[in-house]
Formats: structure tokens, sequence, C-alpha cells
């Protein structure tokens, strides 16, 4: 029999797409979501890539007896969990509103799931390690203290799966440090749908060449850096996705050699931002209308990942080239203007 993976926060922008490769590796996939921060299109976007719908239970994490019933009334062998806050500003802003849904979410879920031993996978991010002058960070870099409250919460889920891996029998945990995940579903079925004025690079670069928005700010030009703008490791959605399936493949085929592991997911390859934008406009034919700007406040000068964990112990390796993931960015953000 097929095993079963909970997704939590499986109608986002990962969680969709894990839930796609998860389930054409032959895995039963439960989506869970409260859809506080996303609509049903990309879980109608996975249904449709698949030709099959899987269970969706509308739900929040926070509350604990749902939690409970989600694992009474469904056999769950693994867990990926994604239901989390994600905007580094709003965090800054709204604290308690962070610390609240994105810990309480992550204690009921390893409470209930730590019962029965469980194999737990937290999406983690590279956001743990801070400004660091050692590049590329592997897993053994030290982490930083955390310059947002959204940072804190995933350095304090990594410490709490940590703490009940060493402390409850049985249970297995993979914190994964996602890098800059960019990109859509060669498909187009599925992509990032951030609401309102996007923080993020690749959905502003979309926006603005679709002429959602009128230009594009480069957030300094004065950095350290060969061509004065930040470095990133940009990291395919879909490579992102792949990784989940080999860390729950170790989990449940009982490869692991801790009981709690972590992952840098990344390509080990850095891209200034202005590569990226040169790359866009490149690989899709056009000009994109930008502008140099201030830098932003608590932006990191450069990071990028070494990957060699995860190629050597997952025996997973990024294998998009940053241009095809542009060019399927692109073609996401045409399938929206498609749609409306
Ligand atoms: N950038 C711009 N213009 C924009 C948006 C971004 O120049 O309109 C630049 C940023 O300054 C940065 C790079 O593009 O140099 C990447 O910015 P993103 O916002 O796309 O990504 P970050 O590296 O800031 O964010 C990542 C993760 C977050 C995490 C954060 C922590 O995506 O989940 O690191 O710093 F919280």
């Amino acid at each position: 029999m097929a095993k079963q993976v909970l997704v939590s926060g499986g109608a986002g922008f990962i969680g969709s797409h894990v839930t796609v490769e998860l389930a054409q590796a032959g895995y039963d996939v439960v989506v869970a979501d409260n859809f506080s921060n996303c609509d049903k299109t990309c879980y109608e976007g996975v249904c449709r890539i698949l030709g099959k719908r899987p269970p969706l239970v509308e739900m929040d994490f926070c509350d604990k007896a749902a939690v409970e019933k989600l694992f009474s009334d469904y056999q769950i062998d693994a867990v990926i969990h994604f239901a989390a806050f994600k905007a580094v500003g709003e965090s800054v802003a709204e604290p308690v509103k962070y610390y609240k849904n994105n810990l309480l979410s992550f204690l009921n879920l390893l409470e209930v799931a730590s019962v029965k031993g469980g194999n737990v996978l937290f999406s983690s991010s590279a956001t743990v390690y801070g400004e660091t002058d050692q590049l590329p960070v592997t897993e053994q870099s030290p982490r930083q203290s955390a310059t947002s409250p959204y940072g804190n919460t995933k350095q304090i889920c990594e410490d709490i799966l940590r703490d009940s891996v060493k402390a409850y029998l049985g249970l297995k945990g993979i914190a994964l440090r996602y890098f800059n995940p960019i990109g859509a579903h060669p498909s187009a079925l599925i992509g990032e749908l951030p609401r309102g004025v996007p923080n993020n690079l690749v959905p502003f670069i979309t926006q603005t060449a679709i002429g959602k928005r009128a230009c594009l700010s480069i957030f300094g030009n004065d950095y350290p850096t060969p061509d004065g703008t930040c470095q990133r490791d940009y990291i395919d959605i879909v490579d992102l996705a792949r990784a989940h399936v080999c860390a729950v493949a170790r989990m449940l085929d009982g490869k692991m050699e801790q009981a709690y592991e972590i992952y840098n997911v990344g390509t080990g390859r850095p891209v200034s931002v202005l590569e990226l934008v040169t790359a866009f406009e490149k690989v899709n034919g056009l000009k994109l209308n930008y502008k140099f700007a201030p830098r932003r406040p608590g932006d990191v000068t450069a990071i990028w990942a070494d990957p060699t964990l995860a190629n050597e112990k997952l025996g997973w390796k990024a294998t998009r080239t940053v241009e095809q993931t542009l060019a399927s960015a692109w073609a996401w953000e045409k399938h929206l203007a498609e749609k409306q």
C-alpha cells in the first residue's frame, strides 16, 4: 500500500508543487490548508496536473482538536509542515501574530504526530544563517541571531524539532533550509500568487513585465559584490519540491543516519539581482523597466548554499537552469493574465 503523506499548507506556493511531486512519485497525499494566505487556484491546478483530487482538509493547525481529528481520520506516515505566515516585514510589525501562529501550529502538529513516533519534515529557510562571510554556507555554518520574528520562528521551530526527536522515541525529523525558491510548474497551472504588492523579486519582475507594476526597484547597487547588487541562490520550485520527495523517502525507507537531519536546498550558484533581471529579459525576449533604489533594510549582501550534503545523502541535485526557471515564472504570469 502507498504511504500517506500529509502536507500542511499544501495549497500554497511550495506546498502545491510538493503535493504534485509526491503524488507523481507514488505517495498518497493529504492536503491541509486554512486558506489564510491563498485561494484555491493552486489546489485546482494540482488536481488538473494529477488528473485526480487529493483529499483536501480545510483546517487551522492552531486548532489542536482539528489536528487530532485529522490524524484519526487519516493514517499519516509522514508530515511536511508548510502551514505558517511568511512575510518578513509583516512579522516585524506584528510579532505576536507570527510567534503565535507559526509556533502553535508546529507544536500542535508535533504533539499529535509524536504520539506514534512520526516522521516530520520542517520547511526551514536560509534566513537562519543571517549575514555570513563564510560562503557558500554549509549546514555546519553557525546560525546568526534572527533579524525578524519570521526568521526567529524558523530557528525556534528547528530547535523544537531537534529537541523533540531527542525526547520522543521513534520520532524522526528533517529540516530543509530553502534558499530562494522561484519559478513555476512547467504546466503553468501552479505558481506563486502573492497577495498585493509582491515582496519577493521574481513575482515583482513578472508583474512588471506584464504591466501590473510600473517599474522594478533594484534595492541597492553599492554592495561589495561583483556588480554591486545582492547575490542569492535561486532554486527552481520543482527542483525544491523534488528534494522533499527524496527527504520523505529517506525517512520512510529507514535510511536516516540521525534522528534529526538538516539539509541545505540550493543550487550552489550565486546569482546577482542584476544578473537575474538580465537573464529574465534575455530568455523571455523582453525589456524590463527597472531602476536602482536604496538598499532594503534587513537584506544580507550575499548568500548561497553548499548543497553537497543534500546531493550525497538525499541523492538530490538541482537540475534546472535559471533561464528555464525564469521562463516558467513568465509562463505562469501569462497564464494568470489569461484567466482574468
Ligand atoms: N529585490 C529587489 N527588488 C524587489 C524585491 C527584491 O531588488 O522588488 C532584491 C532584494 O533586495 C534581494 C533579492 O532581490 O537582494 C531577493 O529578494 P527576495 O525578497 O526575493 O528574497 P530574500 O532573499 O529577501 O528572501 C529570502 C526568502 C524569505 C526569507 C528571507 C530572509 O525568500 O522567505 O530570505 O531574509 F525570509
